[in-house]
C-alpha cells in the first residue's frame, strides 16, 4: 500500500513541473525574439491562405460567379405564356441554362425558378417570387341585337357570347326592363364583371321573337346553349327540325317521310317483332293541306278541346317528315304491351315519345303513347333519360304555344 502511495506521489510532482512548464515557459527553452517573430509571419500567411481558400470556394461554388438582375414589373397577367426567364432583365458572368414556364392560370403569388451556369461552368438555381393579376376586362362579343324566342330562357353569357381571359364565368347584370312573355324590342345595358373587378358595359337590343314568325333567315343561340337557325321560315336548332305551336311551318313545304326516320322505323318494327309483337304506320308525313282537313274535321264537332290533341295547318309535327303515329290512337295504348316496349325501346332507333303524360303544359299537347318522333340515336338516348322523357321543348329551351 505505501509503495503505490510513494509512486503516486512521483507521478504528481512530474505532472505538476510539466503544467508549470507548459504555463510559464521554462526560461531555459524559451526561443529568441527573431524565431517568435518567423513563426507568427508563418501563422499569418496560413490565417490568410485559409481565408483565400474559403473566399475562392464562396465565389465559385456558392455564387458562381455570375449575378441575375430581375426586371421592376414582377407581375404577370391571367393566362399569359409567360416563362420565368421573362422575369430576368440582366444576368452577369453567366446565362440562363435552365427555364421554366410560369403557371398563370390562377392569380396570386407564384414561385419561378431558373438556373444560371456561370462562365466558369457553375450552375446555380435562383428562385422568385411573381404574382399573377387580372386586370383584363370580359369582352361582350355580340354585336347588334340578342335574339330570344318568347318564353325561353335568357341566359346572356351564351348569348351576348361574353368571354374573359379568367376560367371563371364573370357575373352578368341586365340593367332594363323586358317580357320574355311577350315579342318586341327591349333596349338594355349588360355589365359583365370578372372576379378581380375588371367590368364591361353595353348597350344591346333583347329581341323577343313570336317563334319561328321573325322576317328573314337568321341564327343565334337559344337560352340553353344550342344553335337556332331559321331558314325559308323553317327552324332548326342544333340542326333538328321543330314544329310545334310556336314553330310553324311554310304552307309549301311537303318534304314527304324522311329516309332516315323511314329506315330506322323498319329496324325499330324487326326489332319488336323479335319480341313477338307488330308495329305498324297509321300515319306519317302529312301536308299543311293534309292537316288542315283533318284539323277542321275535329274543330267542327270539338271546338272547345281541338288544340289540345291536334295541330292546326303548318304546325304538325307530321309535316317536317319525322313523325310517325303507331298502330293506333287510343290512349290506352300506353298500357299495352306495344306501348310499352315503344316507351323502353324506341330511344335505341332514334325515336322518341314526343308528347309524354304529365308534360302537356310543355309540349301543347295532351299525352300521346303513339306518336313517335325521329331525332336520331344520340339525341334520343338523351331525351330517353332513363325513362324519364326530356322534351323537344325543354331541351332546346322554347315554348310550344299558339300567339293567337
Ligand atoms: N296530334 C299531333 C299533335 C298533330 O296533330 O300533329
Ligand atoms: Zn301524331
Amino acid at each position: 500500500m505505501a509503495f503505490t502511495n510513494r509512486r503516486f506521489e512521483r507521478r504528481s510532482k512530474r505532472r505538476n513541473k510539466r503544467k508549470r512548464e507548459q504555463s510559464y515557459g521554462n526560461i531555459f527553452t524559451r526561443p529568441s525574439l527573431a524565431s517568435r517573430a518567423k513563426s507568427g509571419i508563418a501563422t499569418g500567411l496560413i490565417v490568410l491562405a485559409v481565408l483565400f481558400v474559403f473566399l475562392f470556394i464562396f465565389f465559385n461554388v456558392f455564387n458562381g460567379g455570375s449575378k441575375v438582375k430581375l426586371v421592376e414589373d414582377m407581375t404577370a397577367e391571367l393566362n399569359s405564356h409567360r416563362s420565368a426567364s421573362s422575369f430576368v432583365q440582366e444576368v452577369t458572368d453567366g446565362k440562363i441554362t435552365r427555364d421554366q414556364a410560369v403557371n398563370t392560370s390562377t392569380i396570386g403569388k407564384k414561385t419561378c425558378k431558373i438556373t444560371v451556369t456561370s462562365e466558369n461552368g457553375k450552375e446555380k438555381d435562383y428562385e422568385f417570387q411573381i404574382t399573377v393579376i387580372d386586370t383584363v376586362p370580359p369582352v361582350i362579343e355580340s354585336e347588334g341585337n340578342i335574339i330570344v324566342f318568347r318564353g325561353s330562357e335568357v341566359n346572356l353569357l351564351k348569348q351576348a357570347r361574353v368571354k374573359d381571359n379568367s376560367n371563371e364565368d364573370p357575373e352578368i347584370e341586365v340593367i332594363g326592363k323586358w317580357d320574355i312573355t311577350s315579342a318586341g324590342i327591349y333596349p338594355v345595358t349588360v355589365v359583365a364583371r370578372d372576379a378581380s373587378g375588371n367590368k364591361t358595359e353595353k348597350e344591346i337590343n333583347l329581341e323577343v321573337i313570336d317563334g319561328n314568325s321573325k322576317e328573314g333567315d337568321y341564327a343565334f343561340t337559344t337560352g340553353t346553349g344550342h344553335n337556332a337557325e331559321v331558314i325559308g321560315g323553317i327552324t332548326y336548332i342544333d340542326g333538328i327540325i321543330i314544329a310545334n305551336k310556336s314553330f310553324s311551318l311554310p304552307r309549301d313545304f311537303s318534304p314527304g317521310l324522311a329516309n332516315d326516320a323511314y329506315y330506322a322505323f323498319y329496324e325499330m318494327v324487326d326489332a319488336a317483332y323479335e319480341e313477338g309483337l307488330g308495329l305498324w304506320a297509321i300515319s306519317d308525313f302529312r301536308s299543311w293541306e293534309t292537316q288542315e282537313r283533318l284539323y277542321n274535321s275535329y274543330a267542327e264537332s270539338d271546338p272547345e278541346n281541338v288544340d289540345t290533341y291536334s295541330a292546326r295547318p303548318g304546325y304538325s309535327e307530321h309535316q317536317t317528315g319525322y313523325a310517325i303515329d303507331i298502330n293506333t290512337t287510343d290512349s290506352a295504348f300506353g298500357e299495352t304491351p306495344e306501348g310499352k316496349w315503344l316507351m323502353d325501346h324506341a330511344w335505341e332507333h332514334g325515336y322518341i315519345y314526343r308528347y309524354p303524360a304529365g308534360k302537356e303544359d310543355i309540349t301543347g299537347y295532351m299525352a300521346e303513347p303513339w306518336h313517335y318522333r325521329y331525332v336520331g340515336k344520340e339525341l334520343a338516348e338523351k331525351l330517353y333519360n332513363h325513362g324519364d322523357w326530356i322534351t323537344l321543348e325543354e331541351y332546346f329551351g322554347i315554348d310550344s304555344k299558339y300567339s293567337e
